[in-house]
């Protein structure tokens, strides 16, 4: 869950709406709320809401770059990742821009680049355009001249006055920013190699797509998809195209997406032990201790690069993946080939990766599933054919076996 700071200058409707947001199964939340006014309604929102708030105000003559020096140290106290303006009414400088490249957004009431800058709704208006709009894009030194992440357009009725056209194109910003902030935190919209990139899971994974994509950068279990009697296949959060790591860069090459996509007749459970193990995405790298490759889960060790050993809670997870599973009757998993805890046979070691099956693949291989990786899945998808056979009734009980050394 990507913690955000919003900052704000005013009235907080937008604020309200992502809070809104983030109260549902959402991919951020809000860290804190900075307004460089005093007093606004924003403030008390936030407040109300519980969200740590407070009002940073740049008094005259103190030079730009130690206000922003400063705000940059109250947001990373908070641990803010990713900065969301909102009505906030200040040209940001080199300071804060550089201390989040490429991860502060903003809203803009016109469809940039028509009408930037102040009264967008009024300019629209006097100009007597026939569409209008709002606008969500990444903040740069200009004047809402940053990269466009996405927009919503819409006809204006005959005669709308300028207030009426304003509240319309607020309604819009109240849905499109929370849903744009969503997918950015989601890595489904990034700004890449100078670039904005959007990812676009196969239209045919639309429904599991939707049911994992929020709670698995949520970092909660995904509701379990109904039982409709086709083979249910497991496959790795990370070849779902859900990424482990902010920078998203790990993000899988869609060919397995694709693949599984066009395979109407399978049933896809996505799963992550990470995820269920409560690290959180994006989750810091994890890697075994131990290097010998016979002992390596007799004595498991694994750690996260700040050191927290997560075996206990990594294992667990992996135990109640393999139950689900088998609760689940599925046949085959695709599971990533290198991953510490889903590792089909290269996982991760200080550093090194040794050749050995990750707990996930020993527990499921224990539990007669058989696990291929993104390397063989055409191998996977032909032994799936060969020896396919619809899962059997619903799914069983929930056993609730924890532990996942096999
Ligand atoms: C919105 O119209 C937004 O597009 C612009 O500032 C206004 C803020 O309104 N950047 P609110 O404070 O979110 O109600």
């Amino acid at each position: 869950m990507t913690p955000i700071g919003v900052l704000v200058s005013g009235r907080g409707s937008n604020l309200a709406a992502l809070i809104a947001r983030s109260r549902r199964n959402c991919p951020f939340r809000i860290a804190c709320v900075i307004s460089d006014q005093p007093g606004v309604a924003a403030l008390e929102l936030a407040t109300g809401a519980g969200i740590p708030a407070f009002c940073h105000e740049k008094t005259p003559g103190r030079k730009k770059s130690d206000f922003e020096a400063e705000l940059v140290t109250r947001l990373r106290e908070h641990g803010v990742e990713v900065v969301a303006l909102a009505g906030y009414m200040r040209i940001l400088g080199r300071t804060l821009l550089e201390a989040f490249p490429g991860r502060v957004l903003n809203i803009h009431p016109s469809l940039l680049p028509a009408f930037p800058g102040l009264h967008a709704q009024e300019q629209a208006h006097a100009a007597g355009v026939r569409v209008a709009g709002c606008t969500v894009h990444l903040v740069d030194a200009g004047m809402d001249t940053g990269p466009i992440l996405d927009q919503v357009a819409f006809r204006i009725p005959d005669g709308l006055s300028a207030d009426d056209l304003s509240l319309r194109i607020l309604e819009h910003e109240h849905r499109l920013y929370p849903e744009t902030l969503a997918r950015f935190c989601r890595h489904e919209l990034s700004w890449t190699d100078g670039q904005v990139r959007v990812f676009s899971p196969p239209a045919s994974l639309g429904s599991v797509w939707e049911a994992f994509a929020d709670s698995h950068w949520a970092g909660v279990e995904p509701v379990e998809p109904s039982d409709d009697g086709r083979t249910t296949v497991a496959v790795s959060a990370c070849l779902c195209g859900f990424p482990c790591r902010w920078d998203g860069r790990d993000r899988q090459e869609p060919a397995l997406l694709q693949a599984l996509g066009a395979r109407k007749e399978l049933k896809i459970l996505a799963i992550c032990p990470e995820v269920l193990a409560g690290l959180g995405v994006p989750r810091p790298r994890i890697q075994f201790e131990n290097e010998d490759p016979d002992t390596l889960f007799d004595a498991p060790a694994i750690r996260n690069e700040q050191g927290v050993d997560v075996t206990e809670v990594l294992l667990r997870a992996v135990g109640r993946i393999t139950d689900r599973c088998a609760r689940f009757h599925v046949r085959a998993a695709f599971l990533k080939e290198n991953s510490p805890s889903c590792g089909t046979h290269r996982i991760p070691c200080r550093g090194e990766r040794i050749v050995a099956p990750g707990p996930l693949a020993l527990r499921l291989g224990a539990a007669g599933i058989r696990t291929f990786s993104e390397e063989n899945f055409t191998q996977g998808l032909e032994w799936l054919d060969a020896n396919m056979t619809s899962s059997p009734g619903s799914p069983g009980p929930d056993t609730g076996t924890d532990g996942g050394k096999s």
